[in-house]
């Protein structure tokens, strides 16, 4: 199998717009309308989940590998895994009873979970897409309108990343926010990957990032 390669970016320290947009995020709110799919989404997701169980949220989860392992390791919570690739969603195991998946957008779904009152145990946010390019600084998702209404779902945040200055840029947009980041670099090999783009990134011997900040 050929070795991934690791995100190339101009970019040679954070993006030095970073502060002044993450800033303007948080002090003004997003008025981007919602759209109906994206309700629709929601309210499936609000229907699949066992009432009063705490929720742990694998965004992005891809074909939702990791949102199994997350359930099995908390089996506890409903872990609710939101991808918006049908192809990836086509492509899921059998999910324990505790696991759900929807198919949703993300910047909407995250918006329509604090508009309801959601708080979460947990957020995982495994190998984000790295929109490497400096003009992409706002599609990362810690430079996105919908960063203070993730921020504002609670519980414990983790990002996986093999795109250190993805690591570095969330860490400081964290920090802007007013949270303490833990930022470590995980050594794992493919076989204890929770996800398969962890896998894939182990394999091919990249430095793996892990921010954990704990959101209350
Ligand atoms: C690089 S893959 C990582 C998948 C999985 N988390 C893993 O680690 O194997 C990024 C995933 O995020 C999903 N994604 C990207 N932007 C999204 C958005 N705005 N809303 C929902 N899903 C999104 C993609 O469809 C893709 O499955």
């Amino acid at each position: 199998m050929a070795a991934s390669r690791l995100p190339e970016s101009a970019q040679t320290g954070p993006h030095p717009h970073l502060g002044g947009v993450v800033r303007r995020h948080l002090e003004s709110p997003w008025r981007q309308p919602l759209r109906g799919f994206s309700e629709a989404a929601f309210a499936q997701a609000e229907r699949a989940l066992a009432p009063g169980r705490p929720v742990v949220l694998d965004a992005g989860c891809g074909n939702a590998i990791s949102t199994t392992s997350l359930a099995e390791r908390f089996p506890d919570c409903e872990v609710l895994g939101i991808d918006r690739s049908a192809a990836r969603l086509g492509r899921i195991p059998p999910l324990p009873e505790n696991a759900h998946v929807v198919r949703a957008e993300l910047g909407d779904f995250w918006r329509l979970a604090h508009r309801a009152g959601w708080r979460l145990e947990r957020q995982y946010l495994l190998y984000p897409n790295p929109w490497p390019k400096p003009a992409q600084l706002r599609r990362r998702w810690h430079a996105h309108p919908v960063w203070p209404h993730l921020l504002a779902l609670g519980g414990v945040l983790e990002l996986r990343t093999n795109f250190a200055l993805y690591a570095e840029e969330f860490a400081l947009a964290l920090e802007i926010a007013g949270h303490l980041p833990d930022v470590q670099v995980l050594s794992l090999t493919p076989e204890q990957a929770l996800s398969p783009f962890e896998a894939k990134y182990a394999r091919s011997g990249h430095d793996l990032y892990c921010v954990r900040a704990c959101l209350g």
